[in-house]
């Protein structure tokens, strides 16, 4: 029963003590949350995965992406636990290293590894050393083995909390970026900066096809990944019409990896901590629409009740993978590390680690 789960996991973590610390992010469901020593978005739980040496497990609530890099930034002979081996995350499928490596591949043919002019004539950055040609930006939201790409590309990581930053650091790196694999964020980011939307062409595998011709390749700022996340996509600007019609006043928030109309739309973007700061920061009696995941819309609502708050889109929609972390695995996973066994361990291969390691850490030191 959900008592019987609740109280074997209780048991577990108070004999392993300091030995496991359990980490979640925002979307797991109430019955895993109330057992995270640590919640957060993306950007904080990659924080708090280096924060730990003292434990000999990080116990990762959340999806495999999360837990790889937890295992990337953890290098110090801890167990990353992802207690469903199952909860992926789709968006992170979309994106796949063979196809990374070739359209990079198309890239360089085009461009060559150093920013040129119009006349040909390489671009010098301030440090005096030569501009790339293209820097690559990956979503966290992507396996271990595009971070290594990133890595050994002059490439990093950022994720929703920081996208703005990573991609100033990178145009002072390069003359374009290619971002992925999410789209909408990589849009709404640049967008948000000034990019013109004639600027951000899709990659389009198929350039002989027509979509990507040399000139819109020239002229691009940021090339974008053709990936989506199933559950943001569902958030439309018709949902938001009539949540204003509905809540005259409301406040309407939503995450960038919703579809830039709906970004437009709406009062403000940002990541899940945005999202849930704005709500405590603001005063008792205020409506928030909220386009996100719900899990997190109804702890929310629950958590204040001084406000009225609901998830924009009617039908429920959960991410699904999120919430395969169901409570029997998180007390089984548990239960095993007191029997002084670790299951459902995810490891990143050492060569991937270390060059992972390099666009990760780019991300942490870009970021104040
Ligand atoms: P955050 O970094 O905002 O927590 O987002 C992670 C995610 O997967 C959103 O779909
Ligand atoms: Fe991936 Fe979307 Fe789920 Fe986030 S909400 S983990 S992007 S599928």
């Amino acid at each position: 029963s959900p008592e019987e789960l609740d109280a074997m996991i209780t048991a577990a973590k108070r004999t392993l003590g300091e030995r496991a610390v359990v980490m979640g992010h925002f979307y797991q469901r109430d019955e895993v949350v109330k057992h995270a020593d640590f919640i957060g978005d993306s950007f904080q739980l990659a924080q708090q995965a280096k924060a730990h040496p003292e434990a000999e497990a990080i116990v990762f609530c959340g999806v495999h992406f999360m837990a790889e890099t937890a295992d990337i930034l953890s290098r110090g002979g801890q167990s990353v636990i992802l207690p469903n081996p199952a909860a992926g995350c789709s968006m992170a499928d979309m994106a796949d290293a063979d196809s990374v490596e070739e359209c990079w591949a198309d890239l360089m043919d085009v461009f060559g590894p150093h920013a040129t002019d119009a006349h040909g004539r390489t671009i010098m950055g301030e440090d005096g050393e030569p501009l790339a040609s293209v820097i690559p930006v990956t979503y966290m939201n992507s396996s271990a083995a595009l971070k290594a790409f990133c890595g050994r590309n002059g490439g990093i990581v950022c994720t929703s909390s920081n996208a703005r930053t990573v991609l100033d650091w990178a145009f002072g790196r390069g003359q374009r970026v290619l971002f992925f694999p999410d789209q909408h964020l990589g849009r709404n980011t640049a967008k948000a900066m000034g990019v013109p939307l004639e600027h951000m062409p899709l990659w389009d595998p198929r350039r002989e096809l027509g979509g990507n011709t040399a000139q819109v390749l020239q002229d691009s700022r940021v090339i974008l990944w053709h990936g989506f996340c199933s559950v943001h996509k569902r958030f439309t600007v018709g949902q938001i019409e009539k949540a204003r019609a509905e809540y005259p006043g409301c406040t309407v928030i939503v995450h960038p990896e919703s579809p830039m109309e709906v970004v437009d739309a709406a009062d403000s973007s940002g990541s899940t901590d945005h999202i849930r700061k704005a709500v405590e920061a603001a005063e008792p009696g205020q409506t928030f629409a909220i386009g996100t995941e719900i899990n997190m819309v109804n702890r929310l609502a629950a958590e204040h009740p001084e406000h009225t708050i609901f998830c924009l889109d009617p039908v429920i929609c959960p991410c699904s993978t999120m919430y395969r972390i169901h409570p029997g695995y998180l007390a089984w996973v548990l239960e095993e590390l007191v029997a002084g066994r670790v299951v459902n361990q995810v490891s990143v291969a050492e060569d991937v680690a270390r060059e992972a390691s390099v666009a990760l850490e780019r991300m942490l030191a870009a970021v104040p």
